[in-house]
């Protein structure tokens, strides 16, 4: 009888640790969406739960403002501002996280990593489908009506402040006929990506070269061009040369720490299938739950 409930005990117990994969050694991740996206939209409760059960780790998608419209309309940097003071905020953070981003999430994840004072640290950054070079069309440029905004907005000049301080995109559209144009007027990428001789930061770059991993996913109907996931983007001048990443000043003068972080093995360039942010299940679990997984170091 002892013996009975000792054995029925013992497989209760075995069966719950099977149940919940190892939640003390996993940190926690977070997740920021894309634009004309919000978290509590189903595809994102989808992802954030998924993510979680397949790792065993607690996630949570963290909203800028009111979701979908400030994603279209408040500068990357302001976004940044508000996520950085939610991660400071949030203690279950305090020790470490990985970052999960999507899309222009991207933008403020990878702000939040170089510009966040005094953040937690970032452990993994998990870049699904991120515009890190640019890009030289709005995104998801379709007749919808933010669209048409947009596309008027960028008529009138992407780089004038107007634009700059009304549209999200404009933060990094890098028009690659009109690279002093982005360099002078631009207010979010050049700076992000260290691209301006004698205004780097070297904290951004120390604090990108922090990281574990980075995991660069691309794949893309809607970024132009889809390299820019990979920190590739049209040489300066052409709209018909594309540099691959190893051929960017980015690169081979590593303004941020890519190129170091990438020779000591800890960039995975990833290429997948798909529409934009339709990434499959198998692709999930061989390429971004490993690093969700993490171990402390
Ligand atoms: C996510 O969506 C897929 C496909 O619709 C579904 O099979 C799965 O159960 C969902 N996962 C969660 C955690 O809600
Ligand atoms: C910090 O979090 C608490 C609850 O966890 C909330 O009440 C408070 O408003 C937050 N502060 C900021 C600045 O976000
Ligand atoms: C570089 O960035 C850090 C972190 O945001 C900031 O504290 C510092 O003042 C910046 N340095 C310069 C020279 O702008
Ligand atoms: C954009 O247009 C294509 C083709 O008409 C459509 O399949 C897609 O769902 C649209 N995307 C958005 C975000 O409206």
């Amino acid at each position: 009888m002892a013996t009975n409930m000792l054995i029925t005990g013992f497989c209760i117990i075995t069966f719950i640790s099977t149940l919940s994969p190892t939640p003390t050694t996993s940190l926690p991740f977070i997740v920021f969406h894309g634009i004309a996206d919000q978290c509590n939209s189903k595809r994102l409760q989808n992802l954030t739960a998924t993510l979680s059960s397949l790792s065993g780790a607690h996630g949570d998608c963290i909203e800028i403002g009111n979701g979908v419209l400030d994603s279209f309309f408040m500068p990357i940097e302001k976004q940044i501002e508000i996520a950085c003071k939610k991660v400071k905020n949030m203690s279950k953070l305090a020790q470490g996280y990985n970052l999960v981003a999507e899309s222009q999430g991207n933008m403020v994840g990878r702000g939040v990593i170089e510009l966040c004072d005094g953040g937690p640290p970032v452990k993994n950054f998990i870049a699904l489908a991120g515009p890190h070079a640019g890009i030289a069309s709005p995104p998801l440029c379709n007749v919808t009506r933010s669209c048409i905004i947009q596309a008027s907005l960028i008529n009138l000049g992407v780089y004038t402040k107007f634009v700059q301080e009304r549209l999200a995109p404009a933060g990094y559209i890098r028009i690659p006929t009109d690279i002093e144009g982005y360099k002078v007027g631009c207010k979010f990428l050049p700076k992000l990506n260290n691209e301006i001789a004698g205004q780097r930061n070297s904290t951004y770059k120390e604090r990108f070269s922090s990281l574990q991993n980075v995991v660069l996913f691309e794949q893309d109907r809607a970024l132009v061009p889809r390299e820019t996931s990979w920190f590739g983007q049209y040489e300066d001048g052409s709209w018909n040369r594309i540099l691959p990443v190893q051929q960017t000043k980015l690169y081979t003068e590593d303004w941020i720490g890519l190129r170091a972080l990438d020779e000591a093995g800890k960039v995975k360039f990833v290429s997948v299938t798909g529409d934009h942010l339709q990434f499959s299940l198998s692709d999930m679990q061989r390429h971004v739950i490993p690093y969700l997984i993490s171990v402390e170091e």
